[in-house]
């Protein structure tokens, strides 16, 4: 895939609150292009092979716990520098060191539930972009 991606999820606390509408429309604002997208809920199993990266960290089986509560948005975005400016568009993971109109600032309620992911490297987007979609799912 290129390096010109990263993926992202709109986490249940945010579906719940019924932010959606509103993330999707900083995220185009902010120049990505959604070339995949689908509204999914992850199994308990799922959630935890997703984030198996922070297994042994202590906030793991709250994490997973989270992420497989609710339904959530997954998409695969697309824009030069798309990892490191997603990063920026959507703030620091904890919402209250998280910058002002930042999607966290606006949106997360705690560390834990943050409303949206964001890969944190190219290999990463490409793996997490893997886990979700098929190919034939991804319109760059
Ligand atoms: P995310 O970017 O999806 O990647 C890993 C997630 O782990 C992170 O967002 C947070 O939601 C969660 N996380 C990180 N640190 C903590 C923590 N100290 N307590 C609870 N959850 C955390």
């Amino acid at each position: 895939m290129a390096t010109n991606r990263t993926f992202t999820m709109i986490k249940p606390d945010a579906v719940k609150n019924g932010h959606i509408g509103a993330i999707l429309q900083q995220i185009n604002a902010g120049g990505f292009k959604i070339v995949a997208m689908k509204y999914t809920k992850l199994s308990a199993e799922k959630a935890g092979e997703f984030y198996a990266v922070h297994a042994e960290r202590p906030f793991y089986g709250e994490l997973v716990e989270f992420m497989s509560s609710g339904p959530i948005v997954a998409a695969v975005l697309e824009k030069d520098n798309a990892v490191a400016d997603f990063r920026t568009l959507i703030g620091a993971t904890n919402p209250a060191e998280a910058a002002e109109g930042t999607i966290r600032k606006q949106f997360a309620t705690s560390i834990g539930e943050n409303a949206v992911h964001g890969s944190d490297s190219d290999e990463n987007a490409d793996i997490e972009s893997q886990f979700h979609f098929a190919g034939t799912e991804i319109f760059g």
